[in-house]
């Protein structure tokens, strides 16, 4: 904050009368946020309907103010939650509040470190079996965007809800990407038809979330009969009503797997377009682990892959942008922000700011060596979120990823269907626009 007068905004070109800026942020979210950013500077003003205000901050410090220092004045927004909502209802990640506290609270311990190491075998075990499918298959065709997915799930599964999801897995994934695509429509668009109106696309999501809830209640039945230390049941025990446990499920199972089946995808995208950085991951595996599978403690010795995680999820950030809306008027670095307005962090840009990144847009996992890392704003890379609402599973994902591509990269080399460039796209998390085909290609050690 700062004592000096506000600044001016940028005036941005292009504003559309009526529309605003909406139709090109629509068109090209990610894009249009970095193309603006660059060209005017870290904190923007952008025109909206007259009915919406919209600035977006994409400086560490920012991020940092509006996250952690002023963030009595910032909620994550009526608009947002109740559009999330439409699948995981009043689940943590919508909830305000003492409910959402309460399920904090409830749910923390079993992220911890000592917990969630606990979990590496059947990680590997799980990914083993694919790894094992891939080597007998070689040269056939892989969508390891798909394959990722239902390794996200049946993991997750497992992990948090001791419930096995591989007969449902392909329906649950499809009716999630689809439930995924439709909220994405509501938030980047608020013109769109009210989802109560007898439309097919509003019948279809209808039918989408019917079989995503028919899994959960199965989860919680499942469960029920089970007296073990699962977390389902530290939200039994923490007093919930079955509704609210259902919410608390489906948010999870959204939360857990998307983000981290996307950004494996990515990965291995990446990976198989550049075999120097592959051969140096290969290099350290063989080093660190030989022949043995990896486990929590092993994968701690797996330097290299971790910075090449790292570097994925800076180029990709699944959530490539945190939003707030302003409970209150604030000035953040000396900017007036209303009250009332959307703000909007978009990472993806702030990732990938040439005043904190040698190649910004470049694969370069050695950005995340000691060396290059020194002097770099603790906010300009934040995949995982800050303060209060920061990702609950942020180690676990880190963990899981780790163990996943270990496992994967021991056996299998990452080769691409075809050569074609894949450009991201926002669709509630920064999907590949096509699915990420590969080959299947055993190691040859
Ligand atoms: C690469 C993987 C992941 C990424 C990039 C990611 C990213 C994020 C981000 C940026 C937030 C903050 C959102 C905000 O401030 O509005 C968040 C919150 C959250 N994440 Fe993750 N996440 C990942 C994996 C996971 C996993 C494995 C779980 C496990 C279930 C999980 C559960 C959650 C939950 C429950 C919240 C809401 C926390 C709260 O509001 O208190 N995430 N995540």
């Amino acid at each position: 904050m700062t004592t000096q007068p506000c600044k001016p905004y940028p005036d941005i070109e292009g504003a559309l009368p009526l529309f605003g800026h909406m139709p090109e942020m629509q068109r090209d979210t990610y894009g249009f946020y970095l193309r603006h950013h660059r060209a005017q500077g870290d904190s923007l003003r952008f025109k909206a309907y007259p009915f919406i205000n919209f600035y977006s901050f994409a400086a560490p410090d920012a991020l940092h103010h509006i996250l952690i220092k002023a963030r009595q004045k910032y909620s994550r927004g009526a608009r947002w939650s109740r559009i999330v909502s439409y699948i995981g209802g009043n689940g943590i990640v919508t909830s305000t509040g003492d409910v959402w506290e309460k399920q904090r609270r409830a749910i923390t311990p079993y992220f911890q470190p000592a917990h969630v190491d606990k979990y590496a075998a059947l990680i590997v075990r799980n990914t083993a079996e694919i790894a094992a499918r891939w080597e007998q298959s070689a040269g056939s065709r892989i969508n390891i965007s798909r394959e990722m997915m239902a390794l996200g799930l049946i993991n997750i599964s497992d992990m948090l809800f001791n419930y096995n999801i591989r007969p449902k897995v392909e329906a649950f994934g499809t009716s999630m990407m689809d439930g995924f695509f439709y909220i994405n429509r509501f938030i980047q668009n608020p013109l769109t038809p009210p989802r109560l109106l007898p439309l097919e696309v509003n019948r279809r999501f209808a039918r989408d979330k019917a079989v995503a809830d028919s899994v959960v209640r199965d989860i919680i039945r499942t469960i029920r009969k089970d007296e073990d230390d699962s977390m389902v049941n530290a939200l039994v025990r923490a007093g919930n009503t079955d509704r609210q446990l259902h919410d608390e499920i489906i948010t999870l199972l959204m939360a857990g797997y998307d983000t981290l089946s996307t950004a494996l995808g990515w990965c291995w995208y990446l990976l198989a377009r550049h075999p120097q950085v592959l051969a140096r991951v290969q290099q350290e595996l063989d080093s660190a682990l030989g022949n043995d599978m990896p486990s929590a403690q092993s994968a701690e010795k797996l330097v290299y892959l971790r910075m090449v995680f790292k570097e994925t999820l800076r180029l990709y950030p699944s959530a490539w942008a945190i939003h707030r809306f302003s409970e209150e008027a604030d000035e953040v670095m000396g900017m007036p922000v209303r009250k009332g307005s959307s703000v909007v962090l978009p990472l993806y840009v702030t990732h990938r700011h040439p005043a904190y990144w040698k190649h910004p847009d470049e694969f370069f996992p050695e950005h995340f060596s000691k060396e290059e890392s020194e002097g770099r704003p603790r906010f300009a890379y934040m995949p995982f979120g800050a303060g209060e609402h920061v990702c609950v599973g942020a180690h676990l994902a880190g963990m899981e990823a780790l163990l996943i591509l270990a496992t994967l990269l021991q056996r299998c080399t990452p080769v691409m269907a075809d050569n074609r460039d894949i450009q991201p796209l926002v669709n509630f998390t920064l999907k590949p626009e096509m699915d990420i085909e590969a080959v299947a290609a055993p190691r040859n050690r």
